[in-house]
């Protein structure tokens, strides 16, 4: 194992009725709210009516920024931004998925430092110490935003989504009720079962050594999610399948799985520079790139897929080479995300190949991207023709 540092203080309060932790938790931060959400998913299901009861309970005096975008752009983390610093805001409640939770990151970041909060989001200038705190209430499983300090924002008029990690932006409580997850439509209950198997992904196939454990539990998180999301996609409202992909998506991306271990990523970034281009579904866009990343994964290494095969896939090794067994197991893994109707190419989004070579420029933020098997340029443009 590498060397590691491991913090996190998110607080997590996990189960039905626990909106109602609020009015216990938010004091110590203050009374003066910025209130984040989306484009209306909690007006629709009644969470905005039941967090309003908790805030009046506290006489917390509440700005709102409402709107936020899937994949969400610098235009309104800036708008944010402005509303705290006017209205002298304490604390910041994102109500939403992971695009709501990374806007207020980015707006925690942002609201003390000087300069431009794209320099933050670019890494090239660090997250603050005072950054405003931030808590959650989490309506959808999968990024895994609602315990980590990571947030990824597009600046539209550049195509350029970009990431930046901190643990002064790690929100200090996130309430997940898995009741909460019960009104995401069948699609977006797909895209967040492959975004949470990618993340293990991302971290399994790594470029460190000796990390069994972390490799175990990054097996079981997969395991699980095979198991569970095939009967959740037929059955929205069941509260046990619904609790155990919240758990799941909590779990994959927490730093649980990277303690000690060089993480690859380098399927996230080319989604990520998929969608800046063309505004895609994040989750839509990995279950199409991951296959074909993995692809090229096996043709250089293809131990660690064969491995992923026999122990997540439970397929059988008996005298067959590790290059079959991962030949086989991208099959598994296609099969798999398939079934429960997740997206297979580009183009079912209306991608063609002239977008592709954008796409590549943005995925490139470095010479070469991805650790387990690190990808040039050339093996970006082949992967992105690849799942067109
Ligand atoms: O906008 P609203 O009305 O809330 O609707 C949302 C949105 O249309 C809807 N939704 C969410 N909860 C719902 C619901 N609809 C009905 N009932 C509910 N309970 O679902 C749609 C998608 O929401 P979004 O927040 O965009 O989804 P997700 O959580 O998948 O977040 C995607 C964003 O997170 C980034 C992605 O790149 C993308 O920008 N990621 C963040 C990560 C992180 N912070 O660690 C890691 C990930 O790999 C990912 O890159
Ligand atoms: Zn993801």
């Amino acid at each position: 194992m590498d060397n590691f540092e491991f913090h996190n203080h998110t607080k997590i309060l996990f189960g039905k009725g626990q909106v109602s932790s609020l009015k216990n938790e938010l004091p110590a931060y203050g009374n003066r709210v910025l209130l984040v959400y989306g484009s209306g998913s909690i007006k629709k299901s009644g969470l905005y009516d039941k967090v309003i009861r908790e805030l009046k309970e506290i006489d917390a005096t509440v700005i709102e920024l409402a709107g936020v975008e899937p994949n969400p752009r610098l235009t309104t983390v800036n708008k944010g931004i402005n509303l705290i610093r006017e209205n002298q805001l304490d604390f910041i409640l994102a109500v939403g998925g992971g695009s709501v939770i990374d806007s207020a990151k980015a707006i925690a970041a942002g609201v003390p430092y000087d300069g431009d909060v794209w320099d933050i989001i670019t890494s090239k200038a660090k997250a603050p110490s005072n950054s405003v705190p931030i808590g959650t209430v989490l309506t959808i499983a999968g990024t895994g935003s609602e315990m980590n300090g990571n947030s990824v924002i597009t600046d539209w008029d550049t195509n350029t989504k970009a990431f930046f990690n901190s643990n002064h932006v790690l929100p200090r409580f996130s309430i997940l009720d898995p009741e909460l997850t019960f009104s995401v439509p069948r699609d977006q209950t797909v895209y967040g079962s492959v975004d949470i198997m990618a993340h293990v992904f991302e971290q399994y196939f790594h470029a460190s050594s000796n990390a069994p454990l972390q490799e175990r539990i990054g097996e079981a998180i997969l395991s699980t999610v095979i198991e569970t999301a095939p009967k959740l996609v037929n059955e929205l409202n069941n509260y046990e399948y619904r609790e155990v992909m919240l758990l799941n998506g909590t779990l994959a991306l927490n730093g649980l799985t990277v303690m000690g271990v060089n993480p690859d990523w380098a399927t996230h970034l080319i989604e990520h520079a998929v969608s800046a281009v063309h505004d895609i579904p994040h989750g839509g866009g990995i279950a199409i790139i991951a296959p074909h990343w993995m692809e090229h994964v096996a043709s250089v290494r293809p131990e660690k897929v064969a491995q992923l095969g026999v122990r997540v896939f439970g397929l059988d090794k008996a005298g067959k080479t590790d290059a079959e067994l991962a030949a086989e197991t991208i099959q598994s893994l296609r099969e798999f995300w398939k079934s429960i109707g997740a997206p297979t190419k580009l183009s079912d989004y209306g991608i063609d190949d002239k977008e592709i070579e954008l796409m590549t420029e943005r995925a490139m933020l470095a010479e070469q991207i991805g650790n387990y098997v690190p990808l040039t340029k050339e093996d970006v443009r082949k992967i992105l023709r690849n799942s067109l």
